[in-house]
């Protein structure tokens, strides 16, 4: 598997350029800007981006989709409770292939109703749910609390080796794995739900 992740825009946003050697098909997840220097990337490993996925509809997440879609002809996916412009939907568990490798929907409600993270073998695209050390916001529109606890509970069932990959470089390192996370992150350090509910500014 090609696996790049690279650093675009004021925001600190993470794109993911995902290609399967055998096949040369790709997939880029959040294209956040610069469409161009993702296309470089992908040519400098020979590969057709087939897919454009979203972790979510925020601007700062979709905003090259228009053009990289113009450029290669991708199909744009999202959850299926994205209202943005998109061309195939996806719902929990649904599995996105790429060539041969085969990339698992979770849905995880909670920073947006249809945020989402992609599983591909151990590796975990976080969107804005899980940051490295920290979790998403809630207080946009659509965003709930008690949804994002329940998701991130959902993360921590997977084996601590996973290696998570967040949407934008807001931790003290790009990348990071469960295991670590649960001992780390703040977000996942509470004990009960009501604690975490309050500490997001939300109502119990
Ligand atoms: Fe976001």
């Amino acid at each position: 598997m090609i696996f790049v992740q690279m650093l675009i825009g004021k925001l600190m946003n993470f794109t993911y350029l995902i290609g399967d050697k055998d096949s040369g098909l790709a997939a880029v997840i959040d294209p956040a800007d610069d469409a161009d220097g993702i296309l470089k990337e992908a040519e400098k490993y020979n590969l057709k981006i087939i897919y454009i996925i979203n972790t979510h509809a925020h601007f700062d997440h979709i905003m090259a989709n228009g053009d990289l879609a113009s450029k290669t002809k991708a199909k744009i996916i999202m959850h299926e409770k994205s209202e943005a412009m998109k061309d195939l939907s996806v719902k929990d568990d649904d599995i996105i292939e790429i060539g041969k490798l085969k990339m698992r929907v979770i849905h995880t409600p909670g920073h947006t109703p249809e945020s989402i993270c992609l599983l591909i073998d151990k590796k975990l695209l976080t969107g804005d749910t899980l940051f490295v050390g920290s979790c998403g916001r809630t207080d946009l529109q659509g965003g709930d609390p008690k949804e994002l606890y329940n998701s991130l509970s959902k993360l921590m069932k997977l084996d601590d080796d996973v290696e998570i990959y967040p949407g934008h470089d807001y931790g003290n390192k790009p990348c990071s794995t469960i295991g670590y996370e649960k001992g780390h992150n703040y977000a996942l350090s509470f004990r009960t739900k009501e604690g975490f509910i309050r500490f997001m500014g939300g109502s119990l």
